[in-house]
């Protein structure tokens, strides 16, 4: 059942403030963060790995900037058809972390059982509770997304990232790395940001009249910094599977090592950069890609697209928020930039050619 939508994959992208504000009253009771059966001890894990496939690789991205900079753990992030082969040692005092919306990835499953007497806790972040990923774990953290129809994943990935951060936040507690002053600060973000999802969502009418444009490009470069890297990624790989537009993603510093020589006015640059403590980095990164007629298209709050200037191609201005949770907010642009070009292109939306839902073989 649409819901009156015309795919399941605006159904979804609609549906986020509700399952996002779902899962941050699952796990937070008062101020705490509650994990369920006997937990994890953060102070007996000395770093991470974190493995997965596509969209739910993108969440371990983010996650790694969460976990290093608000609970000072060393994390690896792997995708799971790399690991798996590679056969990486694992330390002592190393929790592994699998991240699936299904739960039945062939290659994320077998990375999972290539840890086991190996890794000190086997932990998973998965929607379907019943599958073999959360079978197979000492710990399954569910993101209550509810069931995804849509190919291409939207409330699966805010929802992981949801439970990735409140992981994050209490592991930072536990291991003292946070202030009890500053974690509050974090919980109140992230208890606002349902709240502002629903305002990014708000956006949609203007994102539909910009992606029109977009649908004319054969090439479109994501540029982000920090937690909008991963954010860049993930939304070059929405555009791609479902508007079938080639899309690329690099780290904003990484312009100059390479891809500036794309740059020029047929191809767009969506540059994703809240008014954040990297913001002005970026900001001289477009106005490098602007000098060689570059368009960008600049997804930012008031502020930054104030200080931005009047020379960006197309501007989508989300809500100002704490950096903490930007990562999932601009989730929120970069899927309906994608949902709209590529109903603007006519493509098949929520089935897109050449891919299943779930990839259970190798
Ligand atoms: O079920 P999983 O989360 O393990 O699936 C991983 C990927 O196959 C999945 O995220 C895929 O990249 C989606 N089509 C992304 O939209």
């Amino acid at each position: 059942d649409k819901a009156g939508h015309k795919h399941f994959m605006s159904k979804e992208i609609a549906e986020q403030p509700a399952v996002v504000a779902r899962a941050i009253e699952h796990y937070l009771q008062g101020s705490d963060i509650v994990l369920p059966g006997d937990g994890i001890d953060f102070t007996k894990i000395d770093r991470l790995t974190l493995v997965a496939c596509g969209t739910a690789f993108y969440a371990c991205l983010t996650a790694k900037y969460w976990f290093e900079q608000l609970a000072r753990i060393p994390v690896e992030v792997d995708i799971a058809s790399e690991f798996r082969y590679r056969e990486p040692p694992i330390p002592n005092r190393t929790m592994a972390l699998f991240v699936s919306q299904s739960g039945e990835t062939a290659d994320t499953l077998a990375a999972l059982r290539y840890c086991k007497e190996k890794a000190d806790k086997i932990v998973s972040v998965v929607n379907v509770t019943t599958s073999s990923i959360a079978r197979e774990s000492d710990v399954t953290l569910p993101i209550f997304a509810g069931v995804e129809v849509g190919v291409a994943s939207t409330k699966a990935f805010t929802c992981q990232l949801t439970v990735l951060l409140l992981l994050a936040l209490k592991a930072a507690k536990a291991r003292g790395a946070q202030s009890d002053a500053e974690l509050a600060t974090h919980l109140s973000a992230l208890q606002n940001l349902p709240g502002a999802i629903n305002v990014a969502l708000g956006a949609g009418d203007s994102i539909r009249r910009t992606a029109r444009k977009l649908s004319e490009a054969r090439d479109v470069l994501f540029l982000g910094r920090g937690l909008m890297y991963p954010l860049a990624l993930e939304g070059a790989l929405k555009l791609k599977e479902i508007s079938y537009i080639h899309a690329e993603a690099y780290a904003s510093g990484e312009l100059k090592h390479g891809p500036i020589a794309l740059i020029d006015k047929n191809v767009p640059v969506i540059v994703m950069a809240p008014r954040d403590s990297l913001f002005d980095k970026t900001v001289s990164n477009m106005q490098e890609v602007m000098a060689r007629k570059g368009k960008v298209l600049l997804m930012s709050d008031s502020q930054g697209l104030k200080e931005a200037g009047d020379d960006v191609w197309e501007e989508i201005e989300m809500p100002a928020a704490p950096e903490i949770v930007t990562p999932i907010l601009y989730a929120v642009p970069a899927q309906l930039l994608a949902y709209h070009t590529a109903v603007a292109k006519g493509t098949d939306v929520d089935q897109p050619r050449n891919l299943a839902k779930s990839v259970t073989v190798e």
